[in-house]
This record gives C-alpha cells, structure tokens and sequence, in this order.
C-alpha cells in the first residue's frame, strides 16, 4: 500500500513544483560577505588543484563578481552555452525530482547562504556549494552533456527501484570525484571544490583510498554523507569520466 502511494506520488509530481523565487534582493549585506569569504578563501585554497574546466567556469561564468550571485544573471550566460540554467530551491529537493531536473538541464540551486558561524559546517547544501561547486563544470560542453545524461540514467534507475546505483554514479565522479590532468591528481567533484576541509584531504591525506574509477566502480562503491569520504575514486582523466559515463546505458546500469 506504502509503496502504491510513493510511486503515484513520484509518477504525478513535478520538478517544477520545487522551484522557488530566488528573491535575490533579500539576500543582506552580511550574506553577500559571507559569499565574498568563501569565495576568496576557497578560491585562494584550490589555487590549480581543480581540473582547469572548473577554473575556466568562474571566469566564464564571472563567479569572481562580488556578492551572491543572481540566477538570472548567470543563466544569462550559461543557458546560450550549455543550454543548462540554475533555479532556486529553498533546500535538498527528493533524487527523483534532482535526477528529472538533471536530465533537463536544470540545476537547483539553494535560496539561502550558510551564517558566518557556519562557515565550515553545513546540514544542507546551501547557494555556495550549489552555484561555487556545481555551476562552474557546467559551462563545459562535454561535462554539461554527461551530467545531463546521468539525470537521465537517474529517472530511469527510480523507476526501477534502483536509484542507489545512479546516486553512487553521481556521487563518486560529479560531487567527490578526483582526475588526473596532465600526471597531476586534481579535484573533480563539486563536493570536494566547494569544501574548506575536504578539498586538501582528498588529494593529500594518507588515511583514505583512492581507487580507479570506472562506471562499474561507482555503481558499486558506498558513499558517506555526513563527513568525509573513506575512499575517493580517482579517474585518468576528466575526459575518460565524460565518455565512460556518456557510454553507459540505462540497461547496463541497471546490470551492474
Ligand atoms: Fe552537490
């Protein structure tokens, strides 16, 4: 019966429905210096730690503006890019509705900035994780189509009560993964660039694992989601990821 319910819930609700205003203008000037904090101190940690594709983003993208960024203005240069655009939501929307939005080419974004106080913690992700981690690697064509084609691979593995395999797809290459470029270790995942504490970890910690990447990999390695991972997968490059992820069909994840 429980589960009757939750699967005409999923078949009739919309993305759509959880999408908010972003009110820009109510943002106060002490979230616009949070904003510009955490932007100079992350920038200045990664400094060329990230894969050069993020870096390129903030400039495309003019991340680097001070103040919160407004959607509007973003999706200005990022929707004639990519053909991607940002919303707002007012906080972590269920996988089902995430994944439809992915597989549109639309990327939730949180109404809200973490507090001062809050700098280095966050229960949910808030506008800086969203639009500083996420948004910049979406102004790449390539990475822009991958990240779609797993929202799609997502509604697919939901349908089938699989969701879990699609949700260690994502989380292990787009929010904690790690690739080479040019022989160097760098971060990939978005999770890893927007975080203070875990971005020197992942590359730089002796305690945790860094294991090949592969689809297969992914689909069968857990994740943690509260703190940092144990194991981070680590791709030869940011290109294999696109089309090893690309390659994968719904069928064959399903599979593995
Ligand atoms: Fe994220």
């Amino acid at each position: 019966m429980l589960k009757e319910t939750i699967t005409k819930d999923r078949t009739t609700r919309r993305w759509e429905d959880y999408v908010v205003p972003q009110r820009w203008e109510s943002f106060t000037s002490e979230d616009h210096s949070v904003w510009d904090l955490l932007f100079a101190r992350q920038v200045e940690l990664l400094g060329t730690r990230v894969v050069s594709p993020f870096l390129d983003g903030i400039d495309l993208l003019r991340l680097s503006h001070p103040g919160v960024p407004d959607v509007e203005g973003l999706n200005a240069i990022l929707e004639p890019r990519t053909g991607w655009r940002t919303v707002a939501v007012p906080g972590l929307v269920p996988d089902d509705i995430f994944f439809a939005m992915l597989s549109e080419r639309v990327f939730p974004v949180g109404n809200f900035i973490r507090t001062r106080e809050q700098l280095d913690y966050l229960e949910a992700p808030d506008c800086f994780h969203d639009m500083f981690g996420h948004i910049p690697m979406l102004a790449h064509h390539d990475y822009a189509e991958m990240t779609r084609h797993v929202g799609e691979l997502g509604v697919a593995a939901i349908a089938a009560e699989q969701g879990h395999k699609a949700a260690r797809l994502y989380w292990h290459s787009v929010e904690f993964g790690l690739a080479k470029e040019q022989g160097e270790l760098k971060i990939l995942g978005a999770g890893l660039a927007s975080s203070f504490g875990e971005a020197h970890f992942s590359l730089e910690s002796d305690e945790v694992e860094r294991l090949p990447f592969s689809v297969e990999k992914a689909v069968n390695t857990p994740y943690k989601h509260d703190g940092f991972q144990p194991r981070y997968l680590l791709s030869r490059s940011l290109e294999r990821t696109i089309d090893e992820v690309l390659a994968l069909t719904a069928e064959r994840l399903l599979a593995l």
